[in-house]
């Protein structure tokens, strides 16, 4: 059970960032900058609507924290909607987070969409750390890159490097994530891979690194109610994601018959993913 259950709080929007037309930064004041790991989450109230998970998004501003949503369900639309002054409830963070050794000297992130948010704030706490990261955003189209800024800031020092495809050509790699991330294992050698994004993207990142025996870690995303551990919304197999992750091993994953297959609904039913 998390220690930290009672630390809600209530937020303004101190500053909205459109990334494309479809995902938005909000900014507002808080610590969590400086206590979230990468790959925990907060839990975003929105009132008279709903509250939802999300990842903590990396922000220069000291002081400051970020979420960056993009506008789907109904949660999120409504959160996507929110403007500069007006006010949410948080509390968090949660769940555990992705594994940085101090011994790795080089890592490949592997990423898409949103699920860039936990990435970046693991890239950065590896340029602390003295480690090489390649970091691959993976995209359909043009218009739904976001973060490379962000992203090529992050990693400019240490011989990093940033990749970025697209599904159908139009900006960087022609070609899927996981189709550049086999590329770029056949010229280089890593400690560990991370990823985060679509889960069906997540399962084959895993089998990829699994099949050349390189460790991986995956944040995983699942409808969550309470997000401490109580309700069960958000049960992966017999694991709970909120408390057991969002990050879980490869080796963890690979036993998992619900990972890349099936998710639940608000009402729990399961739902296939083909
Ligand atoms: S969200 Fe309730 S147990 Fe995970």
């Amino acid at each position: 059970m998390p220690t930290n259950i009672d630390n809600r709080r209530i937020v303004r929007i101190e500053q909205t960032i459109v990334e494309t037309p479809t995902v938005k930064t909000l900014v507002f004041k808080d610590s969590l900058s400086h206590t979230a790991k990468p790959g925990q989450f907060l839990m975003i109230w929105i009132p008279r609507i709903e509250e939802i998970p999300m990842s903590v998004m990396i922000n220069s501003k000291d002081g400051y924290a970020a979420v960056t949503i993009r506008k789907s369900g109904v949660g999120s639309t409504a959160l996507f909607e929110r403007k500069t002054g007006d006010l949410v409830g948080l509390r968090g963070p949660y769940g555990n987070s992705y594994t940085l050794k101090k011994s790795y000297k080089k890592i490949l992130i592997a990423g898409g969409g949103t699920g860039l948010v936990p990435l970046l704030r693991l890239a950065s706490y590896a340029q602390k750390l003295k480690i090489q990261s390649t970091v691959i955003i993976g995209a359909r189209t043009k218009g739904e890159v976001f973060f490379e800024n962000i992203a090529r800031k992050i990693i400019q020092d240490n011989d990093s490097s940033l990749k970025i495809c697209t599904d159908d050509g139009s900006y960087g790699i022609r070609g899927t994530t996981v189709e550049l991330m086999s590329k770029v294992l056949h010229e280089n050698t890593f400690d560990c891979v991370f990823t985060c994004g679509p889960e069906l993207m997540m399962r084959k990142v895993v089998d990829l690194s699994n099949e050349n025996s390189i460790p991986v870690e995956a944040s995983l995303e699942r409808y969550m109610k309470c997000g401490i551990g109580i309700c069960g919304s958000c049960c992966l197999d017999a694991s709970l994601v909120c408390q057991d992750g969002t990050v879980f091993s490869g080796r963890q994953l690979s036993k998992m018959l619900d990972f890349g297959n099936s998710y639940r609904d608000k009402d729990g039913q399961r739902i296939n993913y083909s």
